[in-house]
C-alpha cells in the first residue's frame, strides 16, 4: 500500500483509528460513472473503482433503482428465516454466467468472509485439513483469510498464531522470476516448487484445497500463464485436491471476460466472488457444485446478513447491467487501448519496467535502472495524478506498481485523457 495520506482534519484524527490507512485526502460527497465529487464540489476521476468494486460505475441508475425499490419492500429478510426473491434471482443470474458445474451460491458479506466459507467448505467436502496457497496472494483480513495471504507481511505480521496446515508455493512473477530460461522453463520450475511441497511438507491426501487468486491483485497484478494454471489444475486432480479460485478482484468483467479463469480454460471446484458483484453493496459469495455444497450439513455454516435482500437486489441489477451494457466486452476493448497507450509511455520512459494485466485489470511496475523495484517513482506518479484530480492505487509487496482500474463503463475519450495525464506524470519522475 502506498504511504497512507495522513488524516486531513482534526475530526478525522479524533474519530477514525489510524489503522484505516488512507490513499487520498478526498472527502467524497457523491459519484457518477467514473467520477466522484468532493464536499467542495471538485470533480475527481476515479481510476481505483473503490478497489475494484464499482465496475458498473458509481451509482449506476439501474442499481440505485433496484436498491431503492427493495429497501422500500424489505431490507432484512434473514436467510435462515425467510426465502426471498432477490437472493434467488441474483443466484440464478450469477450461475448463468458460470460453467454448469458451478451451480450453487452461498451468499456472504465480504471477500474475506467468502474465503472463510470456501476454506471451510473444502475441508468439510474432502475431510482433509490442509490448504496450499500461493506467495503474493491476498485473500482478506479475517484470521483464516489472513493465514492464506502473503501479499505483504504487514497484513499478517504480529497476528500469530494463524491457521495451521497452510503451505505456500510461489505464484509466477515472470518479471522477477528467479529461474533461468524462458517462460516455459519458469512455469516448469514454478510447478516443480508446488510438487516439492508434497516432498517436503505435507502429504497430498492431507490437502483439502489449493487456493489461488486467478490473477494476483494486491500482490502486484500478476498474470500467470495458461500452462501454469492448467498445470496446477492437473496436480489438484491427480491428488483429489479441490481448486478454489479467488475471483474477488479478477471477476465481474474486470479482465475483459466475465471471470478471470475464462482466459485460462480452467474451471475451479469452488470460487469466491465479491467486490464488483453488487456495485458496492457488501455482498459476496461462495460458489460450487451442488455435489460439493451437499457436504455442508444444515447449520454448519451461516451468518446473520448473508443474502441480504437489498444487497442481492443490487447484485441482480449489477449482473443485468453487465450483460445489457456488455461491460466485459467494453473492458476488453478499453483495456487494449489502455495497455497499448501505457506501452507507448513505457517505450519513452524506462522507469516503467513492465505493463501487465488483462482487460481493465492493468498495472505498470516501476523500476530503478538496475531493474529493482522503485516505490519512490510510484509515489511521485500517484501524487502527480492526485494533483490532477486523478485517483490511482498502488499494488505489489513493495508498492512497486500502480494499478489502473477504472469502472468498466469508461469510454475511449476518458482512457485517452487518462493516458495524457499519466504520460505527464511519468515524465515528471
Ligand atoms: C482477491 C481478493 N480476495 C479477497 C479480498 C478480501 O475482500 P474484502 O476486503 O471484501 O474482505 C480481496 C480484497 O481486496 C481481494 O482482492
Amino acid at each position: 500500500m502506498a504511504q497512507a495520506v495522513e488524516a486531513v482534519t482534526a475530526e478525522v484524527g479524533r474519530l477514525v483509528p489510524r489503522v484505516l490507512g488512507r490513499y487520498s485526502p478526498v472527502t467524497v460527497d457523491h459519484g457518477e460513472g467514473i467520477y466522484v465529487w468532493d464536499t467542495n464540489g471538485d470533480r475527481f476521476t476515479d481510476f481505483t473503482s473503490g478497489i475494484g468494486v464499482v465496475n458498473t460505475g458509481h451509482c449506476h441508475p439501474r442499481v440505485v433503482a433496484a436498491i431503492q425499490e427493495q429497501a422500500a419492500k424489505i431490507i432484512h429478510a434473514q436467510a435462515n428465516i425467510f426465502l426471498h426473491e432477490p437472493m434467488l434471482r441474483a443466484a440464478s443470474k450469477l450461475t448463468a454466467t458460470l460453467p454448469p458445474s458451478l451451480d450453487q451460491v452461498f451468499w456472504t458479506n465480504s471477500g474475506a468472509e467468502a474465503i472463510e466459507g470456501a476454506l471451510k467448505l473444502a475441508k468439510v467436502a474432502t475431510g482433509r485439513p490442509g490448504v496450499i496457497a500461493f506467495r503474493g496472494g491476498f485473500h482478506g483480513r479475517t484470521h483464516g483469510a489472513m493465514s492464506v495471504t502473503s501479499s505483504r507481511v504487514k497484513v499478517r505480521g504480529h497476528y500469530e498464531p494463524l491457521l495451521s496446515s497452510v503451505y505456500f508455493s510461489p505464484f509466477p512473477y515472470y518479471l522477477r522470476s528467479p529461474y533461468k530460461g524462458g517462460l516455459e522453463d519458469a512455469d516448469r520450475y514454478y510447478l516443480d516448487e508446488l510438487n516439492q511441497v508434497f516432498d517436503h511438507l505435507v502429504m497430498p491426501d492431507d490437502v483439502a484445497a489449493m487456493l489461488i487468486e486467478t490473477i494476483v491483485g494486491e500482490g502486484g497484478y500478476l498474470v500467470p500463464s495458461r500452462r501454469w494454471l492448467q498445470g496446477v489444475r492437473e496436480i489438484c486432480d491427480r491428488h483429489g485436491i479441490l481448486l478454489i479460485l479467488d475471483e474477488v478482484q479478477s471477476g465481474m468483467g474486470r479482465t475483459g471476460k466475465m471471470w478471470g479463469f475464462e482466459h485460462f480454460d480452467v474451471t475451479p471446484d469452488i470460487m469466491t466472488v465479491a467486490k464488483g458483484v453488487a456495485s458496492g453493496m457488501p455482498v459476496s459469495a461462495v460458489v460450487a457444485s451442488h455435489e460439493i455444497m451437499d457436504r455442508w450439513q444444515p447449520g454448519s455454516h451461516g451468518g446473520t446478513y448473508g443474502g441480504n435482500a437489498v444487497g442481492t437486489a443490487a447484485a441482480a441489477a449489477t449482473l443485468d447491467v453487465m450483460r445489457d451494457e456488455r461491460l466485459p466486452e467494453n473492458a476488453a476493448r478499453m483495456g487494449a487501448i489502455l495497455s497499448d497507450g501505457l506501452r507507448q509511455i513505457q517505450a519513452d520512459h524506462p522507469v516503467i519496467g513492465e505493463v501487465r494485466g488483462l482487460g481493465l485489470m492493468v498495472a505498470t511496475e516501476f523500476v530503478h535502472p538496475d531493474g529493482s523495484p522503485n516505490p519512490a517513482a510510484v509515489q511521485k506518479v500517484i501524487d502527480f495524478c492526485l494533483g490532477q484530480n486523478l485517483l490511482l492505487l498502488t499494488c505489489g509487496t513493495y508498492d512497486q506498481a500502480i494499478r489502473i482500474i477504472p469502472p468498466l463503463v469508461v469510454n475511449e475519450d476518458q482512457i485517452r485523457e487518462f493516458l495524457a495525464v499519466y504520460r505527464r506524470a511519468v515524465a515528471a519522475v
